[in-house]
């Protein structure tokens, strides 16, 4: 795209120290700012001997306290806002599967942010104004329609509102409307495709040029079957609610290879996850963010608990982060060997006669834990072509990673879809013993 640089925002267009300038400004009044309105950030920098202005360098953030999801939870709901009540204009929340939710509010000014920077990273994708965007993100409490939808109108795109389910009418919609962009998670992504050929509609035809997947992890192995089945270039959005929401950080189309973190507003680091140490840039831990312009509910040093690493920028000023490789909340230790569902998802999309849909069952016999791979034959595979995949899945778990399990090849069609973020893994092990 000739024309790319052209369309950059002040943001992007920065030189590396103008940069470093204006994070430092920002990162200081953000401390402040937290400091000074809630009670939860004073109590933890006290209690740490540390105050906003002893951050005189970047740096100098690895000194303050962290803040985790326990702490967000403990404040619920309002907490950790630093406005007044009536100053907030939105709420989302987690879904909160165990336990309370988690609260997160935006005052005006947070919700222009967060358009823009959502605006940025369709831009980023390959996406212009004048577009249509088909948002097949859950709208509601859960951050990814709503935010990919004011982005979308930022950007001067036309939204198209479809959020996930009634998959039939998705497919409709893709073929009347004619986005040139999607919007909507890879794992509903292959929902749709399914959908796609039960009408009998070939997906390489659609309108859709670019597709922006994100808030779940997703390998380099999906994205060519994505790319593949529906012509399409597709990019990874990552984002988080305590943040922001989607548009923290956005792969650019034209390199692909990694995300560009927009740390203009959201500052990045890497710690190891077990002694809380900031690691060098390119090694591989626990992605931690501070907010340097949020109002409504300032954020400092948040364990996100997702697990990647911070490489140089190439098509931007900023940083980039890999490919989230798992959440530590989804690591599976399996007789002592650590293993991630992204794992076994670059070696299903691999296998010849498995479609793209796995599912990984965890049970436990004595004190012996096992895992099955769940995979779903092809339509038109062979018996003799599932023998031989759910060969091939046990030999390359053996080998890649270390660690026998079991393979079932399921019939098609027979796995739970998704229709929004996928759970991949069913944990059948009792509940009162401690879990990996
Ligand atoms: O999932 C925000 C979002 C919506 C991002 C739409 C992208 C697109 P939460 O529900 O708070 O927010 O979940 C955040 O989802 O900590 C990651 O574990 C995971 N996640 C989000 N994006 C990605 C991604 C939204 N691109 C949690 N790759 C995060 C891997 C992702 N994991």
């Amino acid at each position: 795209m000739a024309d790319a640089r052209d369309l950059l925002d002040a943001g992007e267009r920065l030189g590396p120290e103008e940069l470093r300038a204006l994070q430092l400004e920002r990162l200081r009044a953000s401390l402040r700012h937290a400091y000074e309105r809630v009670p939860f950030y004073r109590a933890s920098f006290d209690k740490a001997g540390i105050r906003p202005e002893d951050c005189r360098s970047p740096a100098d953030l690895a000194r303050f306290p962290f803040t985790t999801k326990a702490d967000l939870r403990t404040n619920y709901p309002f907490g950790m806002f630093a406005v007044p009540r009536e100053r907030i204009r939105r709420l989302h929340a987690s879904s909160g599967t165990t336990g309370r939710p988690t609260v997160v509010g935006y005052t005006e000014n947070d919700l222009s942010m967060w358009s823009d920077m959502v605006a940025r990273s369709i831009r980023a994708a390959g996406g212009r104004p004048g577009d249509v965007v088909h948002v097949a993100y859950g709208y509601g409490l859960f951050t990814g329609g709503l935010g990919a939808h004011y982005g979308a109108e930022r950007l001067g795109c036309t939204v198209v509102p479809a959020s996930g389910g009634m998959t039939a009418r998705q497919v409709q919609l893709i073929q009347d409307l004619e986005p040139a962009v999607i919007m909507v998670t890879p794992s509903y992504m292959l929902t749709l495709l399914d959908e796609f050929e039960r009408q009998g509609v070939d997906p390489r035809t659609t309108s859709l040029r670019v597709g922006i997947f994100g808030a779940e992890p997703w390998t380099e192995q999906m994205r060519r079957e994505i790319e593949e089945r529906f012509a399409i270039d597709a990019v990874d959005i990552y984002g988080l609610s305590e943040v922001v929401g989607p548009g923290v950080a956005q792969e650019c189309v034209e390199t692909k290879d990694g995300l560009t973190v927009w740390e203009d507003h959201f500052y990045p680091e890497v710690i190891d996850p077990v002694t809380g140490e900031v690691l060098p840039e390119g090694e591989r831990g626990e992605l931690v963010f501070t907010s340097l312009t949020k109002e409504a509910m300032p954020i400092v040093r948040y364990r996100t608990r997702d697990l990647t690493r911070l490489l140089p920028g190439t098509a931007r000023v900023f940083r980039r982060m890999e490919k989230i490789s798992g959440r530590s909340d989804d690591l599976v230790i399996l007789r002592g060997v650590n293993l991630f569902p992204t794992q076994i998802e670059e070696i299903v999309l691999r296998t010849p006669g498995v479609a793209p849909h796995f599912q990984l069952r965890l049970t436990r016999e004595g004190r012996m834990d096992s895992l099955t791979v769940r995979a779903e034959a092809r339509a038109g595979a062979t018996p003799q072509a599932r023998e031989a995949a759910a060969r091939s899945i046990v030999t390359a778990v053996k080998n890649g990673i270390g660690v026998s399990v079991d393979v079932e090849i399921v019939e098609p069609e027979s796995l739970e879809r998704s229709v929004g973020k996928i759970r991949r893994i069913v944990d059948l092990r009792p509940r009162d013993t401690g879990r990996g």
